[in-house]
């Protein structure tokens, strides 16, 4: 398995599957994918892109932390899930995270998913909410240290 970044096109394939799978290719381009800070990784098993996530400077004020990253589109194909191929995804953004001085990642995070997140060290925030089309979710982060 290998970790790289990869191109925000490169993202669009795995997260209509997994996260818009009723919706356009549209949907699958998200606010800030082609910003300067923004950057996208990509988990590869022999050389097949099966995972992906993407890290956007971007400020949650319910946090005091002054330069946060969010997470979003963060997605592994079914028969790779449980690999450990998504926390390998963030233990490759910690630092580059942390490199650019910030020391917090949050993300809205499905309910399906958050065992996974809380798995990963990810701490809830307030109460579930809903998103239109997709369900609920929960504002979760972890500190960079
Ligand atoms: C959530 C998701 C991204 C996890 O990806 P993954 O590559 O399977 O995750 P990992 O293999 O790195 O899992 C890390 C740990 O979390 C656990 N885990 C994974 N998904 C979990 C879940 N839904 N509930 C509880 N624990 C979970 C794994 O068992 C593993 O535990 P371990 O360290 O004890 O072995 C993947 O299940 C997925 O793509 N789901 C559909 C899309 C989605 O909902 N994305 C999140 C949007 S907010």
């Amino acid at each position: 398995m290998q970790v790289l970044r990869i191109k925000p096109i490169d993202t669009q394939h795995i997260r209509h599957k997994m996260l818009r799978p009723s919706g356009t290719l549209e949907d699958c381009v998200f606010r800030g994918d082609n910003d300067e800070l923004t950057f996208h990784l990509g988990a590869f098993v022999d050389s097949k892109l099966v995972s992906v996530a993407s890290f956007y400077f971007e400020r949650n004020d319910i946090f005091p932390d002054q330069y946060q990253y969010r997470l979003r589109g963060m997605a592994t194909l079914p028969e790779y899930q449980g690999q450990g191929l998504s926390s390998a995804l963030l233990r490759t953004a910690f630092p580059v995270i942390k490199q650019n001085q910030c020391t917090l990642l949050w993300c809205n995070a499905r309910e399906k998913a958050m065992g996974f997140y809380l798995q990963v060290g990810f701490k809830p925030t307030g109460e579930f909410f809903s998103v239109p089309n997709i369900g609920k979710h929960i504002l979760m982060s972890i500190k960079i240290d």
